[in-house]
């Protein structure tokens, strides 16, 4: 097996809102002796997102970007992008839309993890929605972003049962779990075929 060093690998941003969770197993896989990647950027358009902790710990650089314009917030997401050399974005709850521009500028380079079972339940309450109409599976989904909410190239999938006495939080939590390991191995997997 290839084991990388720092320079060889490829850069990642990481965009998040809030917690974190999937940030943190991404930094946590890139530090292993096969990961293809570093992440090199912490994006966030919130300042409280308990995630910027990570950027602290594990000295990675952190931009916290005010929406209240969002073409101005844009215009330095595009510029701390360009700045730190970026290959390819990650969002890992991400709580704002990302607009043609970038999208066009960045294409086939931004990744999402959505808890559902893509194309179903694009949009928020997936669990929620999934446990009302019955369904015995749900799961999670890392795919390309595209100009439309959720409906990107579908790159991965793991699914997780859905079980009678399952309330939102507890399929919330089983499909976190589950994102732990789909978005690091996926996004390993892209970058190895690059
Ligand atoms: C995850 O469920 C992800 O699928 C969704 O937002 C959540 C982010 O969780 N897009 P965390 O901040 O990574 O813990």
């Amino acid at each position: 097996m290839v084991k990388l060093t720092g320079v060889d690998k490829k850069k990642i941003a990481v965009f998040i809102s809030g917690t974190g969770s999937n940030l943190l197993n991404l930094i946590r896989y890139s530090k292993k002796k096969n990961s293809f990647f570093k992440i090199n950027l912490i994006i966030s358009n919130n300042r409280k997102a308990r995630g910027l902790n990570y950027a602290r710990k594990y000295k990675i650089k952190k931009k916290i970007v005010n929406y209240s314009n969002i073409n101005i917030a844009e215009k330095n997401i595009l510029s701390e992008l360009k700045k730190n050399q970026i290959d390819l974005v990650c969002l890992a709850g991400f709580m704002k839309i990302l607009s043609n521009n970038i999208i066009q500028k960045f294409k086939g380079k931004i990744i999402n993890i959505h808890p559902s079972l893509l194309p179903k339940y694009r949009g928020l309450n997936t669990h929620k929605r999934a446990i009302d109409n019955k369904e015995k599976y749900s799961g999670c989904t890392v795919h390309y972003v595209n100009f439309k909410l959720d409906s990107g190239k579908i790159i991965s999938q793991k699914k997780v049962r859905i079980f009678k006495n399952d309330t939102e939080r507890k399929l919330a939590r089983k499909i976190l779990q589950q994102e732990h390991i789909l978005y690091p191995k996926t996004l390993n997997k892209i970058l190895s075929n690059l």
